[in-house]
């Protein structure tokens, strides 16, 4: 077991990683928070996983309330966090008391985000069972919700009290949801660890099988980057944290476009990363060998690197929504080399019309 820290500031988190999920009661006694906890999971993941983490929880005396969401990212909405938020007054949730995420990114980010806003703010726990969520959406404390115009349009800053991660939880998740994670793991390769990327391609296939070393091993290192960057620059306002976008300009723009079913997350980024680097090389800033090596690992892993079935039209302009959450600007995040991406501001029109339509 390794326990990794998100320092910020004054304050402090634990990622735990390796951890059992039959733990989480002691970690939550350790936490020192109220005993009152709202269990939030979605209906598959609880049929797994949830009467483990509800005897733990019980076993140290924690009185347990569960809301079940049904699967699928059409659920990360403001209905259902008014739901939420209804369950919150049923059960008499206060100040003191914990909402504890069981799930992927659609569970840490709902969850999270009603744990965020209501009364104000009350404690959170992520424990997250997809492998997008247990590298990228769980640590970082970025929750909300998705609009029909955009994704993750409604959201805030609001980090978890701790973060329990068991890989082990990845032996019943499906290989497209495998896949999925992946392409976040490939995201920090490219921007940040070349040595992550190397390992990625030489071991794939080990990954591919489960083999749980290996799988530990990746995880580890993302974990590392993203709460490297997010102790640094929590709240994306130094420039740190924005690489973590790479893919993630045209890959929310395509998730929306296809109303949130066509792609998975994941899948959207790794079309979204191609097109960075597609633009990168258009402009002369990265040679195209990286290219072809990003899209021989993408296609390796079994990750989409075509548009299909989606109007390019509304990918395009799905893209400004996100340049009105950055100060006016279309911000881009490019690769230079494996390891190397920085932040454009000044990519063409045409050019970005034109990657589209490949
Ligand atoms: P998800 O939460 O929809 O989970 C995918 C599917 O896997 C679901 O059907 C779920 O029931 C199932 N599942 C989960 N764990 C399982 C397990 N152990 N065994 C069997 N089935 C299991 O999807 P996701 O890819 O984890 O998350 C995507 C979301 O995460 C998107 O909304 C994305 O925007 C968000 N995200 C957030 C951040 C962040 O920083 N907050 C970062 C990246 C992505
Ligand atoms: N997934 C991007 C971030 O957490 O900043």
């Amino acid at each position: 077991m390794e326990i990794v820290k998100v320092n910020l500031g004054r304050r402090s988190y634990s990622i735990h990683l390796g951890e059992k999920l039959s733990q989480v009661g002691r970690i939550v006694k350790e936490l020192d928070i109220g005993k009152k906890i709202l269990l939030v999971s979605d209906s598959k993941v609880f049929r797994y996983y949830g009467e483990t983490v509800k005897k733990s929880l019980e076993k140290q005396g924690c009185g347990v309330f569960v809301a079940k969401i049904p699967p699928g990212e059409k659920y990360k909405s403001l209905n259902q966090a008014i739901k939420l938020y209804e369950k919150c007054v049923r059960t008499k949730l206060e100040r003191g008391s914990a909402i504890l995420a069981l799930g992927g990114g659609v569970i840490n980010d709902l969850a999270g985000f009603v744990a965020a806003t209501y009364l104000r703010g009350i404690n959170f726990i992520a424990l997250p069972t997809t492998l997008l969520a247990q590298v990228d959406a769980s640590i970082g404390g970025k929750v909300g919700v998705d609009l029909s115009q955009a994704k993750n349009l409604v959201g805030s800053f609001y980090q978890p009290g701790a973060v329990l991660i068991d890989s082990e939880t990845l032996k019943t998740l499906p290989s497209r949801e495998i896949k999925n994670g992946l392409s976040e793991v490939v995201k920090y390769g490219i921007i940040k660890d070349k040595s992550l990327f190397e390992y990625l391609e030489k071991n794939l296939e080990k990954i591919k099988k489960l083999d749980i070393s290996s799988l530990q091993r990746i995880i580890e290192k993302s974990v590392r980057i993203k709460a490297g960057i997010v102790s640094r620059d929590e709240r994306e306002e130094e420039g740190e944290r924005e690489i973590l976008n790479f893919g993630h300009t045209i890959g929310h723009s395509i998730e929306t476009a296809g109303d949130y079913r066509n792609y998975r997350h994941g899948e959207a980024v790794s079309i979204g990363m191609l097109k960075a680097t597609e633009i990168a090389v258009a402009m002369h800033l990265c040679p195209s060998d990286l290219l072809l090596r990003i899209e021989k690992l993408l296609r390796r892993i079994g990750l989409s690197t075509r548009i299909e079935k989606i109007s390019k039209r509304k990918i395009y302009q799905g893209l400004f929504l996100d340049k009105k959450k950055r100060g006016g600007k279309l911000h881009f995040i490019l690769p230079r080399e494996l390891g190397d991406v920085f932040i454009c501001e000044n990519v063409p029109f045409h050019l970005i019309r034109k990657v589209l339509q490949k």
